[in-house]
């Protein structure tokens, strides 16, 4: 097909195009454009073009069909965005040392090596339960804290064996600098190089200096230690290349280690969190959900047997995804001129495909904006209007783990405590990589 239609383009500033609010509010810009546009929009931030997808059609013929095409923007020599933190590891790097690192690291995540590691993680669960019970009755927390502490913690046990809650006060504010920083070299293209001694680049390069830390703290603190953990690090320690038999080096391992680190936990805080908050304000599902946990649980800490069937509980989650799909974009660059669906995008352009505007997109989700997990209870062909861990070669690693660990913590949490919102107004949507809950969500808790 010859491309003959036209991609709207957003109106903007002469000289800056569209930065003015992709600054100021990026996701609701995001939404705003693909609300007044369509499915295909392009962008401009000052000198850079951008294309927006959001229409389950043109996903795959873009992410799934030309996949070669749509590519990682990461550059080894120039990196921006995530890459500045996560170096080469396996979000960021393309090409042969992607698709080593893949194979290496698939088989760890794989169902029945997620399974054996449930344990581990009811343990890190029962011990935040213990923490809270201790708080007394009544106590206020912040649920997003602890939902990142809890998935930090079980992160760290199941793919490290080690345990790094000593330095949260640390992790958290760093890792918090990191995102910000990598989020805003994309929607703001003038953000001055690193090397320039501004505020907010010695702000990000301290913050990195400190996961740096504690990445580098567990690489070597293992290496002390003669005995096998059979777990990812000691694969990443022992992998030799086929060819050459050269191990990896260690920036190439800690750029594995600090990907696994940050892929694996801050993406799985935000959807427990939106679940819980989600629950909070909607009496009735929490009441279908205990009545599923109740009847089949008793109070019980689930097996991997018990999950299977926690049939509305796992509704409840996709529909959580759905709503407030914790990676809710993602990001490629176009590398060579193409078409998609009579659309002709030009090579170079960095193409922004929305799984959120896919997750809300009304053609697909009879009155999307209602929370409403009965619509996963109903069997249907949605694989390209449900995507929360994308699509194509560069689909989530540990997607399993993500649902097995959810499914799992949700059922414990939700067994034995009562959270009361301290904030009645609705909580808003912060993008920083992920999609978080902005300022955090304030809770009085209470032991059922
Ligand atoms: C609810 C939790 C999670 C969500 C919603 C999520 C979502 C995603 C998405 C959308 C991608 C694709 C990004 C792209 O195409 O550019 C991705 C990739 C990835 N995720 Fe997840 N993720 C979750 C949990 C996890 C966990 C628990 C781990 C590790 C233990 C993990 C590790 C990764 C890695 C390493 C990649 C890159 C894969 C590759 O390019 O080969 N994620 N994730």
């Amino acid at each position: 097909m010859t491309p003959n239609k036209a991609i709207p383009q957003v109106k903007g500033n002469f000289l800056l195009g569209n930065l003015g609010p992709m600054s100021a509010n990026p996701f609701q810009a995001l939404c705003d454009w693909q609300r007044d546009y369509g499915g295909l929009v392009s962008f401009r931030l000052a000198s850079r073009q951008f294309y927006l997808f959001g229409h389950p059609k043109l996903f795959e013929q873009a992410l799934i069909k030309q996949g070669d095409v749509f590519v990682k923007i990461h550059d080894a020599g120039k990196p921006t965005g995530l890459a500045l933190v996560l170096g080469q590891g396996l979000v960021t790097s393309q090409g042969d040392l992607w698709q080593r690192q893949r194979q290496l690291m698939q088989p760890v995540f794989q169902r029945s090596n997620i399974t054996a590691l449930l344990p581990q993680i009811a343990t890190a669960g029962s011990n935040m339960l213990d923490r809270w019970r201790k708080l007394g009755e009544g106590a206020e927390i912040n649920l997003s804290r602890e939902m990142m502490q809890l998935t930090l913690e079980v992160i760290t046990q199941t793919m490290f064996s080690t345990s790094v809650l000593d330095k949260i006060e640390q992790i958290s504010p760093s890792l918090d600098t990191l995102l910000r920083y990598a989020s805003k070299t994309i929607v703001n293209p003038l953000t001055l190089p690193l090397y320039v001694p501004t505020p907010a680049n010695q702000k990000f390069k301290q913050a990195l200096g400190i996961i740096d830390g504690v990445i580098y703290g567990i690489i070597d603190q293992r290496r002390t230690t003669s005995c096998a953990h059979n777990d990812l690090l000691d694969k990443l320690l022992k992998a030799s290349d086929d060819n050459s038999g050269e191990k990896m080096t260690d920036k190439q391992i800690r750029d594995e280690v600090i990907t696994i680190f940050g892929a694996g936990h801050e993406t799985t805080a935000n959807l427990l969190s939106w679940t819980l908050y989600l629950l909070a304000r909607h009496p009735d599902v929490l009441a279908k959900l205990r009545q599923e946990l109740d009847g089949l649980l008793q109070g019980k800490i689930p097996d991997a047997e018990d999950l299977q069937q926690l049939v509305y509980t796992r509704a409840v989650l996709n529909e959580s995804m759905r709503f407030r799909p914790p990676a809710a974009f993602i990001l490629r660059r176009v590398n060579k001129d193409t078409e998609v669906d009579g659309y002709f995008l030009k090579a170079g352009r960095l193409a922004i495909f929305s799984i959120f505007n896919l997750h809300h997109h009304p053609d697909f989700w009879p009155q999307p904006e209602q929370f409403d997990p009965e619509r996963f209870l109903i069997p249907q062909n949605r694989r390209f209007s449900f995507m929360p861990f994308g699509t194509g070669e560069r689909i989530c690693i540990g997607s399993h783990f993500a649902l097995l660990e959810s499914l799992l913590l949700i059922s414990m949490i939700v067994q034995h405590y009562d959270l009361q919102l301290l904030n009645t107004d609705e909580v808003e949507i912060e993008m920083a990589v992920t999609l978080r809950p902005k300022g955090g969500i304030p809770v009085r808790i209470k032991r059922r």
